[in-house]
């Protein structure tokens, strides 16, 4: 399994190093336009091999898509990050025009590569490459979803008291701090509805705090996050490689599903060997459903910028 990751910043050397450490993949290409900066960070991890116990080989190299031949899964995260205060939509004017040269040269190379998008604003940046490369839909899928449910379960393990690993919650439609939609109603603690610990209003916290996680850290950081953004692809990343058939809400293109279509919005799927194996339709309350529809409009709105 050879898995490329087109951006050696924060985000991309953490998702490489978490791709190496679980050792499912057996090369890693960091690239870069920057001289030399993929080279040293792969070197730098390759360096941690013995001590991570990862036998996974992570190469750097600068601005050649020829070594990104016959990747299996590309990773994007290249473009600029969001400064405090900016939104991931302010992002656009600079990260399309890298989004869609970086897609065409990693096609180039490996014309059987499934795609994961992270560069913001990912849901725009993901239909563009859908747009712009012609794949087919189950090969491109936008990493929000599992970031932002990861982060929700973050605020509901701290507001229940409990270990994160007693909760589960999903989090759909847009990635961005106005158009995602903590799921609240299905969220769980240990299978019980998390409603049976916790009231509507400090739910309603939870929810808030989840949409604003990202804009939360870039305030704390200068700069928006990337642990935990690393740790969403590459579990992605693992779930196409190991075809485990894991569930994660991706923005996807959708096609009539939710009643949606010509958009790529953030919807639970079923992720394998062949990326997107299935897209999965869950039933919504009219409040959620209103909801949603409100917030792909806002995604389309930023779409027609493109
Ligand atoms: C985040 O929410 C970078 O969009 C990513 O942290």
């Amino acid at each position: 399994m050879k898995v490329t990751v087109v951006g050696a910043g924060a985000v991309g050397a953490s998702c490489a190093e978490y791709i190496a450490i679980k050792n499912f993949a057996s090369e890693v290409t960091l690239i870069d336009i920057k001289e030399g900066f993929a080279e040293g960070k792969a070197m730098d991890l390759m360096q941690t091999a013995s001590l991570n116990g990862f036998d996974t080989q992570i190469t750097g190299v600068t601005n050649d898509y020829s070594k990104t031949a016959g990747s299996d899964v590309a990773v994007i995260t290249s473009g600029i990050p969001r400064k405090p205060g900016m939104t991931r939509e302010e992002l656009i004017g600079i990260n399309a025009g890298i989004v869609k040269s970086v897609v065409a040269s990693l096609v180039e190379h490996s014309p059987n590569v499934i795609v994961i998008v992270v560069s913001n604003p990912m849901d725009t940046m993901a239909y563009l490459a859908h747009k712009s490369s012609g794949l087919p839909k189950n090969r491109i899928i936008g990493m929000g979803g599992a970031l932002d449910s990861a982060r929700f379960k973050f605020r509901l393990a701290e507001a229940l008291g409990c270990p994160q690993s007693d909760v589960d919650g999903m989090v759909i439609a847009a990635h961005s701090d106005t158009g995602m939609i903590p799921l609240t109603r299905l969220a769980t603690r240990n299978s019980v509805p998390v409603s049976e610990f916790l009231s509507e209003e400090k739910l309603a916290e939870v929810a808030e705090a989840t949409k604003v996680g990202g804009a939360t850290l870039t305030k704390l950081l200068g700069t928006s996050a990337w642990y935990a953004p690393g740790a969403a692809v590459s579990a992605m990343v693992q779930a196409i490689a190991c075809d485990t058939k894991k569930m994660f809400p991706c923005s996807v293109l959708l096609e009539g599903e939710y009643g949606l279509s010509d958009i790529s919005f953030g919807v639970p799927c079923i992720i394998g060997k062949n990326g997107i194996e299935k897209i999965v339709e869950i039933e919504l309350t009219a409040a959620e459903k209103e909801q949603f529809n409100a917030n792909a409009e806002a995604v389309k709105a930023v779409n027609n910028l493109l």
